[in-house]
């Protein structure tokens, strides 16, 4: 078991649990090396901002075709220590991944997401019940002043608030309205910051509220998502859905494998 049953407890009354030191070293040098390759795609799954040109987000990482694909990073989403949580999680062995994404928040320029909750977006893409659960990894230091993510602990049992369409910051989506967040915040209390070490990971509902301001910091923020979701809850038919780097089509289960990031097996060129 990945999460102990403590944690599996913990996720279930706070909507998240911290996952410290998930990553060793030397898979963290073998995925910011990664990272400063998919930083020179161009292509319509990556997106930037700023004046230097880094990337705010580049998406779907975890297949095996495509502009974006990533023997690692796909590897990482297969392990135990990554598959086995989200499994536990969302009580449920048979997954997808709706998206994988890697946002990058540049020092000084990287911008804000508003706080918001996920499922309100995937609820919009046709998926029906909030069964799904994304798991973040740090791939550097993550501090306050350089823009952290911070959850709001058990306000994902407030269910799906509807959402507004927010499109006053650099990637536009669907931000929750600021009245409900001010009366979660007066609900649950203070915002948690969620920082930590390079290699450090975190896992949380898709309910939960969360939100993350402005790299004021001269450092970049790296953090990668895994967004994971049952098969059983795959999205129905919705008129003009969202491309399918934000919302797979992809609905097979997928299956647990080695637990090491490097296996030449995971390769391209292997499958
Ligand atoms: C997100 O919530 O989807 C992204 C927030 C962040 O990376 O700061
Ligand atoms: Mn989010």
């Amino acid at each position: 078991m990945t999460l102990s049953a403590a944690q599996c407890a913990q996720y279930d009354t706070d909507g998240f649990v911290r996952m410290p030191s998930l990553l060793s070293d030397a898979e963290v040098s073998i995925l910011r090396d990664e990272v400063g390759r998919l930083a020179t795609i161009e292509d319509e799954c990556v997106f930037r901002e700023g004046t230097d040109g880094t990337p705010k987000t580049v998406f779907r990482m975890h297949e095996s075709d495509g502009a974006t694909a990533s023997v690692p990073f796909r590897a990482l989403s297969l392990t135990p220590r990554v598959l086995g949580a989200a499994r536990q999680a969302l009580k449920d062995d048979a997954l997808y991944i709706h998206h994988t994404k890697l946002n990058m928040k540049g020092a000084v320029e990287g911008s804000v997401w508003p706080w918001h909750q996920d499922f309100g977006s995937w609820y919009l893409d046709g998926i029906a019940k909030p069964h799904m659960t994304t798991l973040m990894v740090m791939l550097d230091d993550a501090t306050e002043v350089g823009g952290c993510l911070y959850f709001l602990p058990g306000s994902h049992k407030r269910g799906r608030i509807a959402p507004r369409w927010d499109d006053t910051t650099a990637y536009k989506f669907w931000a929750l309205p600021p009245s409900d967040v001010r009366q979660a915040l007066a609900d649950h209390g203070d915002p948690i910051p969620i920082t930590g070490k390079a290699g450090d990971a975190v896992i949380f509902d898709c309910n939960l509220m969360h939100a993350s301001s402005h790299n004021l910091s001269a450092q970049d923020r790296w953090q990668m998502y895994y967004c994971f979701n049952r098969v059983a809850n795959r999205p129905r038919d919705v008129e003009n859905p969202r491309p399918d780097y934000v919302r797979s089509k992809n609905w097979q289960p997928i299956e647990i494998g080695p637990d090491r990031i490097d296996d030449p097996s995971l390769s391209p060129a292997a499958e």
